[in-house]
């Protein structure tokens, strides 16, 4: 298993209150998924922090999936309203209920092999009714470094960095949280695995900062994030 979240569920929700996390992946999430009367599944769900944000957004119901006991566990206790479910599932081979929308912040990063990554986008594709789309944030070294103040380090383990490169990510408030592993994929890659199973082309957007994260940091701190992401977010429709 990749990352243990079995037991690193309690360790890992100190990343909620991250700046890159709270004021930057929760507003450009909610601004592309469109959370507004739509069945939307969370893929990789965790303790149900952004699912119950899709919930508080708008959505008609908000689902998340996740293998992991310990994380679902915490989902119910902190993270339940009506309108919100939890339901234990492996995402890449599980059968999954229709939806509207599929949000999956990270999750690509879970596939190590290109044959993982189609695996894993077909099963979303069998989920997703026509006209739906997915919306998901990947690890995009590539573009830039994030840096340690916003609260997240990548690190290539294997160079040079291509499809299936393993990846360190550590996470940081006043000390170190977590070291998690990843894998990373082109943005070609990951676009050509969505077009090969019926979806459009991808759109990838930038991220935004809300007002909260400016008033509370300003301007000037998130400039070097804004310009240089380290994480790319995407949506591809189903035709
Ligand atoms: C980095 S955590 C992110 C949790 C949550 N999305 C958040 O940001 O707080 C990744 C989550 O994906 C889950 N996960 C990994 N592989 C999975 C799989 N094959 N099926 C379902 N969940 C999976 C893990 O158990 C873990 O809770």
């Amino acid at each position: 298993m990749l990352n243990d979240f079995e037991k690193l569920a309690d360790v890992y929700s100190r990343s909620h209150s991250l700046p890159d996390k709270l004021y930057s992946y929760v507003p450009t999430l909610l601004k592309v998924v469109e959370p507004s009367g739509k069945t939307i599944l969370d893929l990789g769900c965790g303790d149900g922090f952004y699912t119950v944000r899709y919930a508080e957004t708008g959505a008609k119901i908000s689902i998340g999936l996740d293998n992991a006991k310990a994380q679902l566990a915490r989902a119910i206790t902190i993270n339940q309203r009506p309108d919100v479910r939890y339901i234990f599932a492996d995402v890449f081979t599980d059968t999954m209920p229709p939806a509207d929308v599929i949000a999956a912040p990270f999750l690509l990063n879970y596939a190590s092999t290109q044959g993982e990554l189609q695996q894993l986008i077909d099963n979303m594709g069998r989920s997703l009714i026509s006209g739906g789309k997915v919306v998901g944030i990947v690890d995009m070294p590539i573009r830039g470094s994030a840096a340690r103040k916003y609260g997240t380090e990548t690190t290539v383990l294997r160079q040079p960095l291509g499809d299936g490169s393993e990846l360190r990510i550590d996470l940081f408030d006043s000390a170190h949280i977590i070291s998690i592993r990843a894998f990373f994929f082109t943005q070609e890659t990951i676009q050509h695995a969505f077009e090969q199973l019926g979806f459009s082309a991808l759109t990838w957007h930038n991220p935004i900062v809300s007002p909260i994260g400016y008033e509370l940091f300003g301007a000037e701190y998130w400039a070097q994030y804004l310009s240089n992401p380290a994480v790319a977010y995407f949506s591809a429709e189903k035709l």
